[in-house]
């Protein structure tokens, strides 16, 4: 059987490599001609524990192109962003993908669709597409779970969802997840698949809100937030998140957004919980204010933000706490002031951008911990006693402040 992944990103390239490696012939696209080559010359695109090793397995069954061949199955990995003005879905490029596989795929041919994506947007968007062709294709909807840092250990071990229209099209996509997915693999309709992986990534991002939400409560008064959630989580039913300085990447701090584009009357606490994290890089430069003003520091020139991705250990900054810091200080008037460095980014994203712990060291009076890297934990002696605000509650210094 020939399966083809569209769409070689921080899933599609996971997938397609670990399907590979476990016997798929797979033939592996996109349309980022770059990336493809990159792909050819024997090297991964991304930083992630155990992709190289996988690579190298998988180099003898796969084949890395930028365009669309015929093959039996396609599982479709796109970017689902939202529409930032209605917060609903934008589908353009899993509707781009599908074209671009209708164009290419024999009749009978089953079109999966990883990507996460609101519920209803495989009939509202996805089968007019293919109405819309002419074309006889199997429609199913597999979204992904597993966690930048641990994706190669999540893809093998975590369960998964798979809806389809019919109990064959389900079971033919399950036997493929299950070449290399030891977890259970649960058959359900599309619908209830799509709204499970949101209802998931929802749940967790209500959970940090609350979490954010005690934090400002004990900011008020004194209390430790963070002694308070360790005490509560002995409770056996009870397991708060940890606070932070907001909630990034492509998945918690968008997917809610889907549910509260589509519903706007019904998802009172769900959007509360989304405006609550947004709000928390604004929490953090406030504090940071209060920090200055506390140890004599008058310039944020003199201030480093350590970490721009949007957790700790990938290289991935898309939506990052940080990045939303530095949009924050740009609308108060004071962009381009702080020093910024985070070891898993190479090319300059922002102003101010230091390639080297020393020296970013070297130019700040002050350091705002915003992701818990490795290289500061095992370096954390270095920053001596300059004053740390640790948003993240992981380092033990002599003038650690916390958020
Ligand atoms: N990144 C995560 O941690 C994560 C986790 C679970 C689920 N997801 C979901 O998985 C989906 C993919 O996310 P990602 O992070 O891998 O995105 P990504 O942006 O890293 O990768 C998408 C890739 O698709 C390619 N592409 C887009 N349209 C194409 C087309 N028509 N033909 C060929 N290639 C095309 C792009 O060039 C890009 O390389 C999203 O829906 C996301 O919400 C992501």
């Amino acid at each position: 059987m020939r399966i083809c992944v569209v769409g070689l990103g921080y899933i599609g390239l996971p997938t397609s490599l670990m399907l590979a490696a476990n016997g798929g012939h797979v033939l592996a696209v996109d349309y980022n001609r770059a990336l493809v080559d990159t792909l050819v010359s024997g090297r991964v695109t991304f930083e992630e524990k155990g992709l190289p090793e996988l690579y190298e397995r998988a180099r003898v069954n796969i084949e890395f192109r930028s365009d669309y061949p015929e093959a039996d199955v396609y599982i479709v990995a796109v970017a689902t962003p939202y529409i930032k003005e209605t917060h609903k879905i934008d589908p353009q490029y899993v509707c781009a993908a599908v074209r671009n596989v209708l164009d290419a795929c024999p009749d009978g041919a089953v079109i999966v669709v990883e990507s996460t994506v609101s519920p209803g947007t495989m009939d509202k968007f996805v089968r007019p597409v293919v109405a819309e062709s002419g074309r006889k294709v199997r429609l199913a909807h597999a979204p992904e779970r597993i966690i930048p840092g641990n994706m190669v250990y999540e893809l093998i071990h975590n369960s998964r969802t798979i809806g389809a229209d019919d109990p064959e099209t389900g079971s033919l996509v399950r036997d493929i997840y299950a070449t290399f997915c030891q977890g259970e693999i649960v058959l359900t309709d599309i619908r209830t698949a799509e709204m499970t992986k949101v209802v998931e990534n929802t749940f967790r991002d209500i959970n940090i809100a609350f979490a954010n939400e005690l934090l400002k409560i004990c900011r008020e008064d004194g209390m430790d937030v963070y002694e308070i959630i360790r005490i509560a989580n002995k409770h056996p039913r009870v397991n708060i998140l940890q606070p932070g300085p907001g909630v990034g990447g492509h998945c918690i701090s968008v997917d809610p957004w889907f549910l509260v584009g589509d519903y706007p009357e019904l998802t009172q606490l769900i959007g509360t919980a989304r405006r609550i994290n947004d709000s928390m890089p604004e929490f953090v430069i406030e504090r940071m204010g209060d920090i200055m003003r506390e140890n004599g520091i008058s310039s944020l020139e003199r201030v480093g933000l350590y970490g721009l991705t949007y957790k700790e250990n990938v290289d991935d900054t898309r939506e990052s706490p940080t990045l939303q810091l530095l949009e924050a200080l740009e609308r108060r008037g004071q962009s381009g002031l702080v020093q910024v460095y985070d070891p898993f980014v190479a090319r300059d994203i922002a102003p101010n951008q230091h390639h080297d712990l020393d020296s970013f060291l070297g130019a700040v009076d002050m350091v705002v911990l915003l992701v818990g890297h490795d290289e500061i934990k095992q370096n954390a002696a270095k920053l001596g006693r300059i004053p740390v605000l640790d948003t993240r509650n992981v380092l033990d210094l002599p003038r650690r402040y916390t958020l």
